[in-house]
């Protein structure tokens, strides 16, 4: 049994974290069990310091993109959610979950685990198998402020009963990298990456990512299949544009797509 997620290790070990030097901490609110950790961030956004943090041992109803379901059993992985106020600096948040996946990478890198690639918009991979999802609800609170919540699930001990309803093929950190690592260590990491990558987002936008994330970039070079509404596109990944638009060689020309609209897959696998 993993060691429980706990509000004063995290804490503990994001104080020890350099970026994290000469900022105040965030509220971070470890729950037991909850629907989704990004619809409690959502529930309490407008009570909630700028940053905030939610984590869950479980979620009953954890939700990923386009409407799929996150299989989140208890005392096994990563359920984060942080609340963001968008800065009027930042006009679109376009980009944003890209830099959030630059963190992942970050987090893991930190805890010596190097082989993490990311697949547009917003997957972590190892060897082709998702690892975690990132989810990024836009929220207007009371005061009118645009925030964003950033939801994170990291598989780290999934255990084999729970991955019977993952509907694609999957990994987790215990079997890629370690059977013992702390997922208050882990945690710690990932807030404070993902906090290092706002203030940066903030300053300069995606474009101060945009080469870290081509050298993570699991498309690199493949032949892709994009579903965009009923149509199907065939072409070759093309990188990405300084906006994090996925950009696409169809033989007409370079085009771009962006998250919102189109799923992605390589040509002749299953993600
Ligand atoms: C995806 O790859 O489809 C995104 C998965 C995001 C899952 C996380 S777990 C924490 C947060 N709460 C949710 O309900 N979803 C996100």
């Amino acid at each position: 049994m993993p060691e429980p997620l706990n509000n004063s290790e995290i804490l503990n070990a994001l104080a020890a974290c350099a970026t994290e030097q000469g900022y105040a901490p965030p509220t971070i609110k470890v729950l037991q069990s909850i629907d989704s950790t990004n619809s409690e961030a959502a529930r309490q956004a407008n009570a909630s310091s700028d940053g905030a943090v939610w984590l869950a041992e479980q979620q009953t109803a954890g939700r990923g993109r386009r409407g799929r379901h996150w299989v989140s059993p208890q005392a096994a992985n990563i359920y984060l959610s942080m609340l963001w106020h968008l800065p009027t600096s930042v006009s679109s948040p376009a980009g944003l979950s890209l830099a959030v996946g630059v963190a992942i990478s970050d987090a893991l890198h930190a805890i010596g685990f190097t082989a993490a690639k990311l697949k547009w918009p917003n997957d972590v991979l190892v060897s082709g198998k998702k690892l975690g999802g990132i989810l990024l609800e836009m929220h207007t609170l009371g005061s009118g402020t645009q925030a964003v919540i950033i939801g994170v699930g990291l598989n780290v001990f999934m255990p084999a009963e729970s991955a019977a309803d993952i509907d694609q093929s999957w990994t987790d950190l215990g079997t890629e990298h370690s059977p013992d690592l702390s997922r208050n260590t882990l945690a710690a990491q990932l807030i404070a990456a993902i906090r290092a990558n706002l203030r940066e987002f903030e300053l300069h936008g995606f474009t101060a990512f945009k080469a870290r994330w081509q050298t993570l970039d699991a498309l690199a070079d493949k032949e892709l299949v994009l579903s965009v509404g009923s149509e199907t596109i065939v072409g070759r990944a093309a990188g990405i544009a300084d906006d994090g638009a996925l950009l696409l060689d169809a033989g007409k020309g370079v085009q771009s797509f962006y998250a919102g609209e189109v799923s992605v897959r390589a040509r002749g696998k299953e993600t």
